[in-house]
């Protein structure tokens, strides 16, 4: 089987979902965050070692109050319900994206879950929350700029240099990048790391989007032809 290392999804489609229950667009985040659990153990028996989700962008502020304060408070809910049985199944949380501007009940809770699971060796189960790539490539350059002004740094960076100011520095590029609920769009989610990834648009909503549907996507996966700009194996 073809590596596939690193799993990216953009979780879409929670609001349709619920719509098309006759519920709001909150029940689709609840029933969604519970799917995280669901998949991320499902990709870590699959072999995948790091799964990155897209959980809140930093676009997503424009969404009413209430739909926004109800994603925010579920990180909470969320490890509540699972954190225990991600330690017992070794799980390295890590959170990506500016957390200072979160509420900080929602900060301590997602600091309290990279804490936890710091010495964690098993699947990196990484939430992406109030992440934008655009601003992520942003304050590298930012931090790298800074670097260079105090003497830390030379002006001989390279990529591999460059990821480290990155906030999935030591991550391995993306293998595989799903998006669910049927839009072709990349919507500001890991523009540098997603380079050389196979990219999958499925039907299926986040909601929908079972263990099943995961291991598709991996056969179908093991049939592209990675090439990463050289020749054509035949
Ligand atoms: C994804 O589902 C979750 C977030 C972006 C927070 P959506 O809330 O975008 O659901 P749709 O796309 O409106 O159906
Ligand atoms: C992308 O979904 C962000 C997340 C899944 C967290 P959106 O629903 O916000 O994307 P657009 O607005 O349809 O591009
Ligand atoms: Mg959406």
């Amino acid at each position: 089987m073809k590596e596939c290392r690193h799993v990216a999804i953009i979780m879409d489609g929670n609001g349709r979902w619920a719509k098309a229950q006759g519920k709001p667009r909150t029940a689709g985040h609840l029933v969604g965050s519970d799917n995280v659990r669901t998949i991320a153990i499902a990709a870590d028996e699959m072999g995948i070692e790091y799964l990155t989700l897209y959980a809140f962008s930093t676009e997503n502020w424009k969404r009413s109050n209430d739909e926004v304060n109800y994603i925010m408070n579920l990180p909470a809910v969320f490890f509540r319900k699972y954190m225990k049985e991600f330690l017992d199944r070794g799980f390295r949380m890590n959170i990506l994206g500016e957390l200072d501007a979160l509420p900080s009940s929602t900060r301590k809770v997602l600091e309290d879950a990279m804490e936890e699971s710091r010495n964690n060796t098993g699947l990196n189960l990484n939430i992406c929350m109030n992440y934008g790539s655009q601003r992520e490539i942003l304050l590298a350059a930012k931090k790298y700029a800074k670097d260079v002004l105090e003497g830390k740094a030379d002006l001989n960076l390279d990529e591999e240099g460059f990821e480290q100011y990155l906030m999935t520095d030591g991550f391995p590029p993306v293998d595989l990048l799903i998006r669910t609920s049927g839009e072709q769009r990349i919507s500001n989610y890991l523009l540098w790391q997603i380079a050389y990834a196979e990219l999958e648009f499925v039907q299926e909503s986040w909601p929908e989007f079972t263990p099943d549907v995961l291991k598709r996507c991996l056969d179908e996966f093991t049939h592209r032809d990675r090439r990463f700009g050289g020749v054509k194996n035949v």
